[in-house]
Parts: structure tokens; C-alpha cells; sequence
């Protein structure tokens, strides 16, 4: 494979100086230049720092950080990249920005020279559009921090050559990256498959269902995320997520599946960004989240027997113990005594739904999550003709053995189903897509996003019946496309097969 000897960067901001110090930490040289002078010498300045510090820890031995230093250079004027074989644009997100800086570089490097963008939202085929050899332009979309962020996007245009792909995966590679080659669609691979996170979050807001720090809990507590959607947007800034939901939206045609919240402009135009404006989804106070203070409730009596409607025996087993623990008896009857708070619990469907088809009586009936963990941290559902007080008693017993109990209003899918569905669906259609191959697209979302299971993955932990079950319920519920369940999934149910299983591309 003939591979990259010198690389020009150019931009040199968070990006550009990762991307700078990943490459010459894999013993390639890198000519790094930026429009502000300035800015090169903070980002040779900040990798050094970064690189000694590294070096004093014992990570990295004299001679490596000697070598990796000396790789990389400072390029004052553009025309000091003329000689480079790969040249990198890290600059500011503009397709006029980009289009003209690709355009001056065509007039000032070899015709063999690759041109990379670091775009993240960005049409590769729109950008190459400006160049005299659309071939030689691909996307090479990197996370952030670049060296940490063990992934990078290897975006094909629709005239990129493909061995500017293999060379390009192959310089990643060897760097300890791993390549996901992906087309040129909206959000490329991990940032479309990551529209099923906040977005989905931010509807449960907006329906009243619970309050962000909630949402945050549960996802965080029964699915193993590592960051709840609200903790990421304060993180993330809320301008920027925003900016990203409304380019797909808009690059897939007002498809109802990306549909960005419209809880968001207020927010702002009031400054709520996030982390960077001090408030956001949480208050900031020295860089750090202020709690909410805790609320603290009465012990209640707990006076009537529970009833539950699961047959299944280790759910059963799970609530007859905390019952136990809270001294409350669980009815064994098919149909519940006269007395009994009745635990529901739903797949896909809210409450009141259940109720209705059910006929159990509403005053005494509340759900119960059970699709993902007990052990942390437990969810009960109310619905608006629930009796307060037989609610206060369930969320008593639930959690007698210490375990948080979260009580949110009537959803359908509760809050973990529906989200989790969400992303199974949305990974499921992009497999569909042939946007990446099920173990690319999985190992992708686990790099970039961390999480515990990719969407594929995620779906056959869980089990692709039940994500089907409930998706079909909220499409049935909501009567919107946005939930309309994608025929790779379909399928792989239909066919008793695992989501991962490939399939011939097209
Ligand atoms: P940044 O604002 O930290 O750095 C951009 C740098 O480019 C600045 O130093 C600026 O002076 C320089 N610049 C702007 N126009 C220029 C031009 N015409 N010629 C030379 N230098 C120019 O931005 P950041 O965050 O590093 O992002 C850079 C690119 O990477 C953007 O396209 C962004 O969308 C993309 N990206 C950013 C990620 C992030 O998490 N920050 C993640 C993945 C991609």
C-alpha cells in the first residue's frame, strides 16, 4: 500500500492539533498551518505540553517524544504544504470555507495529493464539487479529542477513487484507529446513528413525561450509558447538537425520524448552552453540575397487597422480594383482589392504553419498567387516574430495599424501551441503507459514542422481538412515521435471525 509520507493540517484548533500529534505520534511527518499564526503556535505549544507530560508519566519513552516533536512542524504560508502527499483541513465548518481553501490547494500541491475533511456535517461530494479531481477528496472525520477517540470516518465521496479510501484507512490504521468506511450521507455513520439519543430524549421532555435530570438517571442506571442526552448537550453546548439535528433533518427531507425539539430555540436565545454558558439542562457552578437538593418524602403505611401482571418468573421473584422487604404481600391470583395496587408491565404500551385494553381499574394500576435492570434503579409509571396515596405506597415498597425509584408520567415505552427502540430501529435502518456493514457500524458507535452495546448489538442483547413489539406499539400510539419500524429489523424478526446478520450490499 503506498502510504502518506507528509501531512499538512491545516486549521489548527482542537481538531487540527489532534490530528497533528496522532499522526506524528505513528511516525509520519505533519506541517501544520493555520489563517492565524497564533493559533499554530498555542497548538504546537499545547501538543508539546501534552506529549512531556506523557514522557513524565512513563508513557512515552525520551526518544519518542524527541522523534514525535521533531515530526512535527509549524507551515506559516500555505505554500509550505506544497510538497505534502496528504493534506488535512481541519478549518472552520463552511462549505465556502472549504470549497475556496481546496481549490487553492489544487493549484499548489501534486496531482497525486489527497485532500481530507474533517467535516462533520458537510456533503464530501458537495465540498469535492469545487475541485478540478473530485477523486482525490474524501472525508476523514475524526472525534474529539482525536487521539483518545480511537475512530475515524473514512467518508467516500460519490467520485472519490477507491484507493484514496484504502490509503486513507490504512494511514488511520496504522495509527491505532480504527477506519469506518462510510458514504457520503447525512451524519455519515456515527453522528446519523446518534439521532436516536438526545432527539428522543428531548420529545420525552417535551411530553411531560419526566424532567431531564431523570431521564438522564434512568438511561444512565438501566442501559449503561456513560453520559445521560441532557449531561451531553450541556457538554456538547446546545447551539452545536442543535446545528447538527437540523442539518440532518434537513439533508434527509424533514424525515419525521430526525425531527429536531422545538423546546430548543427559547433555550437559545436565552443562553442556555450548557457547560460553556454556565446553565444549560443543569445548573454550573466552578465547572461542575449543582445538584438538585433531594426531595424528602414522609415514610406512608403501606396497607394493601400488590398484584402483578408479568408471569415471568424472575420479575416476579425480583418484586416478591422487595415487597418482603417492605412487609407487603404479592397476590398470586390470575385476576387482582379487591384491594390490591396493581403493577402493570407494559412493552411499548403507556399505561392508560393497557388499562383500557385490560380493564383493570384505573384508581389502583400503575406500571412498572422491567425491560432493563432492577438493581439500580427502578421506574414506576403513573397515569392520570392513578390514586395518589396507592402511588406513594408502591414507590415505597419498590424501593424498601434501598434501590432509587423514579416515578415519570404515562409513556408509551416508558423512557428506557423507547429510547433503546429508537436506536436499535434507527442502526437497523442505517444497515438497511447499506450506510455500513453491522460490525462497522456497531464498533464505530461504540468508539465514538461509548456506548455499551452498538445499535445492532444493543438490539440482540434485548432481544429483536420485543424492540419490534415496541416499536409497533408506538407507531400504533403516536400514529407517526417517526416510529415506523425499518425492514431490516422486520425481517431479521420475521426470520428468527440476529440484527447483526449481514446482507449482500446493493
Ligand atoms: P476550531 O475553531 O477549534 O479551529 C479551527 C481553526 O481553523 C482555527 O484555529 C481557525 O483560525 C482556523 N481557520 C479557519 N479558517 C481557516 C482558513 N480558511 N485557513 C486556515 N485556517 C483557518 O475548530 P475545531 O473544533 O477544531 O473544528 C474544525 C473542523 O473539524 C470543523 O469542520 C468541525 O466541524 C470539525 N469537527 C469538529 C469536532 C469537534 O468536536 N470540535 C469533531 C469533528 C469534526
Amino acid at each position: 500500500m503506498n502510504t502518506f509520507e507528509r501531512i499538512g493540517v491545516i486549521g489548527s484548533g482542537a481538531m487540527g492539533r489532534g490530528i497533528a500529534q496522532l499522526f506524528a505520534g505513528a511516525g509520519v511527518e505533519v506541517l501544520l498551518h493555520d489563517s492565524r499564526t497564533e493559533a499554530i503556535e498555542q497548538a504546537l505549544a499545547y501538543n508539546r505540553d501534552l506529549l512531556e507530560r506523557a514522557a513524565a508519566k512513563g508513557k512515552l519513552s525520551a526518544e519518542a517524544l524527541a522523534a514525535t516533536l521533531a515530526r512535527m512542524r509549524p507551515a506559516y504560508s500555505l505554500g509550505e504544504l506544497a510538497d505534502c502527499d496528504l493534506l488535512i483541513e481541519a478549518i472552520v465548518e463552511s462549505l465556502d470555507a472549504k470549497q475556496s481553501l481546496f481549490r487553492e490547494l489544487e493549484q499548489l500541491v501534486g496531482a497525486d495529493a489527497v485532500l481530507a475533511s474533517n467535516t462533520s456535517s458537510l456533503s464530501i461530494s458537495l465540498i469535492a464539487s469545487a475541485c478540478q479531481r473530485p477523486q482525490r477528496v474524501a472525508g476523514f472525520h475524526f472525534f474529539n479529542p482525536v487521539p483518545l477517540m480511537k475512530v475515524v470516518e473514512v467518508v467516500r465521496g460519490e467520485l472519490t477513487d477507491p484507493q484514496v479510501i484504502e490509503r486513507l484507512a490504512a494511514l488511520a490504521e496504522g495509527a491505532g484507529h480504527f477506519a469506518a468506511v462510510t458514504p457520503d450521507s447525512p451524519g455519515f455513520l456515527v453522528n446519523h446513528a446518534g439521532r436516536a439519543y438526545g432527539p428522543e430524549a428531548l420529545r420525552i421532555l417535551a411530553e411531560g413525561v419526566a424532567t431531564p435530570a431523570q431521564i438522564d438517571r434512568i438511561l444512565k442506571d438501566s442501559l449503561g450509558f456513560p453520559m445521560g442526552p441532557f449531561e451531553l448537550f450541556d457538554l456538547t453546548g446546545l447551539d452545536v447538537s442543535h446545528a447538527v439535528m437540523e442539518s440532518i433533518h434537513g439533508q434527509f427531507y424533514q424525515d419525521p425520524r430526525y425531527s429536531p425539539s422545538a423546546l430548543v430555540p427559547a433555550r437559545l436565545a436565552s443562553g442556555l448552552l450548557g457547560r460553556k454558558s454556565g446553565q444549560g439542562f443543569y445548573r454550573y457552578a466552578e465547572g461542575k453540575a449543582v445538584p438538585d437538593e433531594p426531595v424528602a418524602r414522609a415514610p406512608v403505611p403501606i396497607d394493601r397487597p400488590f398484584w402483578l401482571d408479568s408471569r415471568d418468573v424472575a420479575v416476579r421473584d425480583q418484586v416478591t422480594a422487595v415487597l418482603a422487604a417492605a412487609g407487603a404481600e404479592l397476590e398470586q391470583g390470575s385476576q387482582p383482589g379487591p384491594q390490591a395496587i396493581c403493577l402493570v408491565t407494559p412493552l411499548g404500551e403507556d399505561a392508560s392504553s393497557l388499562i383500557a385494553r385490560t380493564q383493570l381499574p384505573p384508581c389502583r394500576t400503575l406500571a412498572l419498567e422491567t425491560i432493563a435492570g432492577f438493581d439500580k434503579r427502578r421506574v414506576l409509571m403513573r397515569q392520570p387516574a392513578l390514586d395518589p396515596d396507592l402511588l406513594a405506597q408502591a414507590r415505597q415498597a419498590l424501593g424498601a430495599d434501598g434501590v432509587p425509584v423514579e416515578v415519570i408520567n404515562d409513556s408509551p415505552g416508558f423512557i428506557a424501551q423507547r429510547v433503546l427502540a429508537g436506536i436499535v430501529n434507527l442502526g437497523c435502518e442505517i444497515a438497511q441503507r447499506r450506510i455500513a456493514a453491522p460490525a462497522v457500524l456497531d464498533r464505530a458507535v461504540r468508539l465514538a459514542l461509548g456506548y455499551p452495546h452498538g445499535p445492532l448489538g444493543f438490539g440482540d442483547h434485548y432481544g429483536a422481538q420485543k424492540i419490534a413489539q415496541i416499536l409497533r406499539a408506538l407507531h400504533d400510539l403516536y400514529q407517526e412515521p417517526r416510529y415506523r419500524i425499518s425492514p431490516w429489523l422486520r425481517r431479521r424478526v420475521q426470520l428468527g435471525l440476529p440484527l447483526t446478520t449481514a446482507e449482500e450490499g446493493a
